[in-house]
């Protein structure tokens, strides 16, 4: 943790700024019935019980303070997951499990659910036709499993991190928790790698401790979280 100072601020007017514009396309995501169903399927804020209010901000507003991981991150499939959806891209497994590896599915709602950050929910991935430039470059930077997949929507405790960069105090993970950040647990992981993936080998039980150290990232030492 080496940044210092003037981060604070400028990290709030831009995250401000992203979820105000992120905010006013939002809305126009996708049908209604079909929110409804990726939000019940995901259960992102109810299994949480994240506050209704948490948005997704975007693994760049991470990358200032957590540099190592998010690298790390970046070197795993989890940083390009839509790109599995594009054909050309694992024809194998998609023959092997009766999809069309001919077909783009990375404009189809059904399968985007899982292959991106916070689909359909507010600051998070919305179906968009490519042809508004500035709303592109924004769904791009949210078409992979981001940061909050795992640790949640940021907008709930990104204040905190914030807090804790500038005064450098001691803190224990249970106020993390508090504020919103999820606790990582299989819940987390199966709310995608369950039976509704079209690729998965059924009947093998999904291992969590296998998957977490092959799927997540490397892991560096806090220096400021009390055991
Ligand atoms: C319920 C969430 C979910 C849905 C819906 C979903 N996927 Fe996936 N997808 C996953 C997960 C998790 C994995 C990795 C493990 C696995 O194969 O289940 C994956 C992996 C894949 C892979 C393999 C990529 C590789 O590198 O080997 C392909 C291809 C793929 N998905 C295509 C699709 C297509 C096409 C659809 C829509 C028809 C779809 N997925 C819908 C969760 C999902
Ligand atoms: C938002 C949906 C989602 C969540 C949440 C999720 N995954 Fe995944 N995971 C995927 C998809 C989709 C892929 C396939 C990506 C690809 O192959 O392009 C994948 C791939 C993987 C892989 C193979 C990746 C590789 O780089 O070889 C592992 C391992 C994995 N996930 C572990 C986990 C663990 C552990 C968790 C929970 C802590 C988790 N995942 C949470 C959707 C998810
Ligand atoms: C697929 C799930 C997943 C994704 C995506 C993910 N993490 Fe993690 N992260 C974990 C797990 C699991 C831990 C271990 C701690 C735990 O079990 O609570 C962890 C731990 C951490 C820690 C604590 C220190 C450490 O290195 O262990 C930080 C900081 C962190 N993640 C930041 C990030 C950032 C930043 C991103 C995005 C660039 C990210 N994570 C993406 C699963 C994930
Ligand atoms: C302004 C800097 C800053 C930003 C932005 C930030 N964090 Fe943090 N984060 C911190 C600090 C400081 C800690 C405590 C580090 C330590 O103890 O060494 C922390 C700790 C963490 C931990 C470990 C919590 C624990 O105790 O297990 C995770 C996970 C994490 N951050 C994820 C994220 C994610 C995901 C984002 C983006 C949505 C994010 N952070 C944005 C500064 C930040």
């Amino acid at each position: 943790m080496k940044s210092k100072a003037a981060i604070p601020a400028a990290l709030i007017l831009a995250a401000t700024g992203w979820l105000t514009w992120q905010g006013s396309i939002v809305s126009s995501a996708v049908a209604g019935d079909e929110t409804a169903r990726t939000t019940a399927a995901l259960g992102i804020i109810s299994a949480h019980g994240v506050s209704d209010g948490a948005k997704y901000v975007g693994s760049n507003k991470c990358k200032m303070c957590h540099m190592k991981q998010t690298k790390s991150w970046k070197k795993t499939k989890k940083f390009h997951a839509i790109d599995a959806l594009k054909p050309g891209n694992a024809d194998d497994v998609k023959t092997k499990h009766g999809l069309d590896p001919t077909k783009d599915y990375s404009t189809d709602a059904a399968c985007v659910k899982c292959h991106v950050t916070g689909f359909g929910q507010p600051g998070g991935y919305a179906m968009h036709d490519g042809t508004d430039k500035k709303v592109a470059k924004k769904m791009k930077k949210l078409a992979n499993i981001g940061c909050e997949m795992c640790h949640g929507p940021g907008s709930a405790y990104v204040a905190l991190h914030t807090e804790l960069l500038k005064t450098k105090r001691k803190y224990k993970v249970e106020e993390m928790y508090a504020a919103g950040m999820y606790k990582i647990d299989e819940t987390v992981c199966t709310k995608c790698h369950n039976a509704n993936s079209p690729t998965i080998d059924s009947g093998v039980p999904f291992d969590f401790k296998a998957m977490k150290e092959k799927g997540t990232h490397d892991h560096f030492k806090l220096k400021q979280r009390e055991e």
